[in-house]
């Protein structure tokens, strides 16, 4: 017999660094130990010596990076014998959280706001089983209700104003330097919520120092890139925005929650935040399909719109090592792939001669 070697999701591989507790029933969907992957052509047209790696976490259960954090808040929702969970959703989490509640055989609760979700995550929603309600407003107003409802009903909260969530999200830094067995100079990623960039640095650092009962992984942390959408940019403009507005609709808020923590990253790792607009969102979203094969939302390609100008500006000098957090699966968002894509699928005659016709037509 070999020794079985199945990956058993992140709270199983990182107990010790996580609050895991002895005899806690472990909810996952072996989430996590996504693959870390180089860009090939996109620095080659940059036409700078730079190492660029995309943290692919579209390749997570339920298609996003919100499954690190629900596997740790539902586990302890249970553990501390919750029968439902709620969370204000623009999408992904409201995904992750229903496929978690169902997992656990608990009540989801989503607030999301009407018409303004991709339509792979609402088809997720509902096929996990999650009491979907959908709001007359966006994320913000959503949030706000969640934390009102809360008060009484007999509900938990995921969203990642949950210190749990947090705990499972920065697991993301820890692959990644196990990964590269170094630590990036740079990480870029999408600001929304602004909980992941306060889950990857709170990781980074736990790697960089040592505790009484563990070791510093390595001697250095990273400098902290937040992108946003030029219309939903409140690191940008420096106070909530009140009409968040872009196609980006997985970042489509104005008041994150997050905000201290994240601007703590910013302030200690020496980053800084930027804005794109949507057109050069949409771009990098479709560059990274057609030059490396790798298909994120247009929410998860603002990271590498980032990346793109900073190392273009040298901002992130040649020879550094970057890496950028891909947050979810371009799968989710098909109505915004296609529209944007210039193709003409017009049906041609099932006949040998006709299909030839097409192919010397586009050679
Ligand atoms: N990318 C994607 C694909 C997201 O779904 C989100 C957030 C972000 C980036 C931003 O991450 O909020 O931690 O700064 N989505 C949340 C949701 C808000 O409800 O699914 P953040």
């Amino acid at each position: 017999m070999t020794t079985p070697t199945r990956y058993q999701g992140l709270l199983n591989r990182y107990a010790e660094r996580l609050p895991v507790t002895e005899g806690m029933q472990i909810i996952s969907l072996n989430e996590g130990d996504t693959p870390l992957i180089q860009l090939q052509n996109i620095p080659g047209i940059l036409k700078k010596n730079v190492d660029v790696f995309v943290k692919f976490e579209g390749l997570n259960p339920t298609g996003s990076f919100k499954d690190r954090g629900m596997t740790m808040a539902v586990t302890q929702a249970v553990h501390e014998g919750s029968q439902a969970i709620i969370c204000a959703s623009t999408g992904n989490t409201s995904a992750s959280a229903a496929a978690y509640a169902a997992r656990a055989q608990i009540k989801a609760f989503v607030l999301i706001p009407e018409g303004k979700i991709a339509m792979g995550k609402l088809a997720q929603a509902m096929m996990y089983g999650a009491r979907i309600i959908q709001i007359q407003g966006n994320f913000d107003d959503g949030m706000r209700l969640v934390k009102e409802v809360a008060e009484t009903a007999p509900v938990a909260i995921v969203n990642s104003i949950n210190p749990y969530r947090l705990e499972g999200q920065k697991t993301a830094a820890f692959e990644i330097i196990d990964a590269l067995g170094a630590c990036p100079d740079y990480h870029c990623l999408p600001v929304g919520n602004a909980g992941n960039i306060s889950a990857y640095w709170r990781g980074y650092k736990e790697y960089a120092n040592s505790t009484e009962t563990l070791a510093a992984v390595v001697d250095k942390t990273p400098v902290m890139c937040g992108y946003q959408a030029a219309g939903a940019a409140p690191f940008i403009t420096g106070g909530p925005v009140d009409n968040p507005e872009t196609v980006a609709t997985a970042i489509r808020i104005g008041n994150p929650q997050s905000w201290e923590y994240a601007w703590q990253a910013n302030r200690e790792s020496g980053g800084w935040f930027d804005a794109f607009t949507d057109a050069e969102i949409l771009e990098t979203q479709k560059l990274l399909a057609d030059q490396e094969g790798i298909f994120c939302e247009p929410a998860s390609a603002v990271s590498v719109s980032g990346a793109m100008k900073d190392i273009t500006s040298g901002k992130i000098p040649e020879g550094s090592l970057v890496v950028c957090t891909l947050t979810g699966n371009g799968l989710k968002d098909p109505d915004t792939a296609i529209a944007q894509c210039d193709v003409n699928p017009t049906a041609i005659p099932a006949q040998r001669q006709a299909v030839e016709q097409a192919i010397l037509e586009s050679l």
